[in-house]
């Protein structure tokens, strides 16, 4: 019997870092997980699908290819899922500014980081139940009303859009009984968390994994960090 309310979750970016943990967790509570990486070769995610055997489907997208998108969303289109989870991002060097970053860097940033979750959201969102949960990856860092101290100026815009975003399609899919999450892991040591981050991935995802589960059938949209807390627009 399945330990969590999301039986069954699509989880978009799970080759390493946060996504492949949050699939892990999902794998052990007992949900069919359908995760996805990019490209053909073998990632971590592939070892973990030889755990648990019959469990894991393996899919591939990258976010930025919007007939990817549509491609995947065409080979799921007879599957529903409780939980949708955007989980795919980058990152840029900390010290970048406005003054400084290439125009093709910060495209890059805003396209992957908030325009491409938002598009993956848009496409994949049918393959989500009535009573399910649409979740993505944002970033305790897109919050305007915490920004005191700067640094990761691109990145934070990054999430910061990504949210305005997440707002603006819930405010246009008000009937909508679903839940709507953003979700803030803290700042965790991964390939982009980076070695001086504060948590480790086991510190924040058991955690994030069961705040997303406790939302399950509430509805609306929340803005919430690894342990539950509602983080200031
Ligand atoms: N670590 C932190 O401290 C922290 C804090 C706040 C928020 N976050 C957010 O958490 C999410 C995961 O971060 P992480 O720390 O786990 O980073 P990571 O270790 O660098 O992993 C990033 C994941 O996103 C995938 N990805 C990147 N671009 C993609 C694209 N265009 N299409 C599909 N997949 C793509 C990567 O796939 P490939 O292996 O193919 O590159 C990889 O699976 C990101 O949204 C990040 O902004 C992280």
């Amino acid at each position: 019997m399945p330990s969590t309310p999301h039986t069954s979750v699509l989880l978009i970016g799970a080759s390493r870092g946060l996504g492949l943990a949050i699939s892990r967790q999902y794998l052990r509570n007992g949900a069919h997980v359908v995760a996805t990486v990019r490209g053909a070769v073998r990632t971590a995610l592939h070892d973990v699908r030889d755990e648990f055997a019959g469990q894991l489907e393996i899919e591939h997208v990258d976010i930025t290819i919007p007939n990817e998108v549509r491609g995947l969303r065409d080979r799921l289109a007879n599957r529903r899922f409780e939980l949708l989870f955007v989980n795919a991002g980058i990152t840029n060097a900390e010290d970048e500014t406005p003054r400084d970053v290439t125009v093709g860097d910060f495209s890059s940033l805003m396209i992957t980081n908030a325009l491409s979750p938002m598009r993956a959201v848009e496409e994949l969102q049918p393959l989500v139940t009535q009573t399910g949960t649409v979740a993505v990856m944002s970033s305790g860092q897109g919050s305007i009303a915490n920004n005191t101290r700067g640094g990761f100026e691109l990145y934070r815009a990054s999430k910061s859009a990504l949210n305005q975003l997440m707002r603006s399609y819930a405010a246009r899919s008000s009937g909508d009984p679903r839940t709507l999450l953003l979700m803030a892991p803290g700042w965790v040591k991964t390939d982009l968390g980076g070695p001086n981050a504060k948590l480790t991935i086991d510190e924040s995802i058991p955690h994030l994994v069961k705040t997303v589960d406790d939302q399950h059938g509430h509805g609306g949209l929340q803005f919430l960090d690894y342990l539950g807390r509602t983080v200031p627009w």
